[in-house]
């Protein structure tokens, strides 16, 4: 337990954030996960017994924050549960119990007492459907849910180790919803915020505008002025790199700038950040025992299907007999939403020239198709 302030105190446990606002009537906002709840019950009975509290706010249900509500609601069937309506119905499948409903509506407020008022702001799809955050009017200081977290307790100073783990925690958790993001920063920018209390990672005391002003900047869509196109392939004996030299020189001539990457042999940081900000995509992979290459597996596993999802791509590669990779990749694509280009283009063996100026013309008839992409 730390006290943060006469009335606000840090009531958490490793790894999860949780917060006892005290008014005339008392609130828990967010919990820990379930097997946290003995020490997270310890940290809140140093001040105040659970069965004492009237109110527990979940500023969102993800189980790191919302795992132990159902310890508290053993021993305190009476508590009023607080979250937004999508919030309460997954708390009743995290819960498996019936509680004492309270739906959140964004702007609402409970007043707790002795000056002590938690008003609410929705700001939904951070990073669970049912997010909102938490505003102590008195205090000044935001709960803020998973927004604003950051991967790993530090000072949160202007120091780089802290704008590390807190863009670290942004591109990780965040950077998915970046479009919700924005109008969150513009939700909250409503509010006078001296200090933001996060749901994960360093509580912000001192520069809580610089950090909105980061989240801002983070959350702006990206949009490249050229056209960018990241191929992928796989090859053993240099049939389908020959194919993926047709393919890049065919995607350059269209106006695209080419990023090639050998999946087997490239950086996997550098080639998922290329993947993920393309405009289109090839993946070439031969077939060995009837699979893909897991080179390219691995890589279309790290697509960030929420932004680059109906992104154009295609899928090209040689093999021996029966040539089940390509087809594999085609279908895990369509799988994932992104649109595959008709069939995949596949060579027996080794691709000859005629088959080259196919798969050019292929490449170029994809390209037709390349725009607009999905990506915000
Ligand atoms: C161990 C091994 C297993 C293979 N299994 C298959 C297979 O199941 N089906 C198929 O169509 N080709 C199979 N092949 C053939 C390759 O896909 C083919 O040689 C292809 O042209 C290799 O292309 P690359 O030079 O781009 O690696 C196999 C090749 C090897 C070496």
């Amino acid at each position: 337990m730390r006290k943060l302030r006469d009335n606000i105190f840090h009531v958490g446990t490793a790894g999860a954030n949780a917060y006892l606002v005290m008014g005339e009537k008392t609130a828990l906002i967010d919990t820990v996960r379930e097997e946290y709840a003995d020490v997270y019950i310890q940290n809140i009975e140093e001040i105040i017994p659970v069965s004492e509290i009237d109110y527990i706010i979940c500023n969102h249900t993800e189980p790191d924050c919302s795992g132990a509500v159902s310890k508290i609601l053993e021993i305190n069937p009476d508590i009023e549960v607080v979250g937004t309506i999508a919030a309460i119905k997954n708390l009743k499948e995290i819960t498996n119990t019936t509680f004492n409903e309270h739906i959140a509506k964004n702007g609402a407020a409970i007043d707790l007492g002795n000056g002590a008022v938690l008003r609410f702001c929705i700001v939904p799809n951070l990073n669970w459907p049912d997010t909102m955050a938490t505003y102590s009017e008195n205090d000044r200081v935001l709960f803020s849910g998973d927004i604003f977290g950051s991967n790993y307790i530090c000072a949160a100073d202007n120091s780089e180790e802290f704008n590390d783990a807190l863009k670290a925690y942004f591109d990780d958790i965040i950077s998915p919803f970046k479009p919700f993001a924005a109008k969150a920063v513009e939700k909250i920018s409503l509010f006078e915020i001296d200090a933001i209390y996060p749901s994960r990672g360093a509580v912000i005391e001192n520069n809580a505008d610089a950090v909105i002003k980061k989240y801002a900047e983070w959350s702006k869509p990206t949009s490249n002025t050229v056209k960018t196109a990241s191929v992928f392939y796989v090859s053993e004996y240099g049939y389908t790199a020959a194919m993926a030299d047709t393919v890049c020189a065919a995607l350059s001539d269209c106006g695209f700038e080419v990023k090639r990457f050998n999946a087997a042999e490239c950086d996997a940081e550098e080639m998922i950040c290329a993947l993920n900000a393309s405009d289109a995509l090839a993946f070439g992979t031969h077939t060995i025992n009837r699979n893909a290459a897991k080179p390219i597996w691995d890589i279309i596993s790290s697509l960030d299907l929420v932004n680059m999802k109906a992104t154009p791509c295609m899928v090209f590669g040689s093999y021996g007999w029966s040539g089940e990779g390509i087809q594999l990749i085609h279908n895990q694509l369509a799988m994932m939403r992104l649109k595959p280009f008709e069939k995949p283009f596949g060579s027996i063996l080794k691709p000859s020239r005629e088959k080259l100026g196919e798969l050019e013309r292929y490449t170029r008839k994809f390209t037709d198709c390349t725009l607009p992409t999905a990506r915000g």
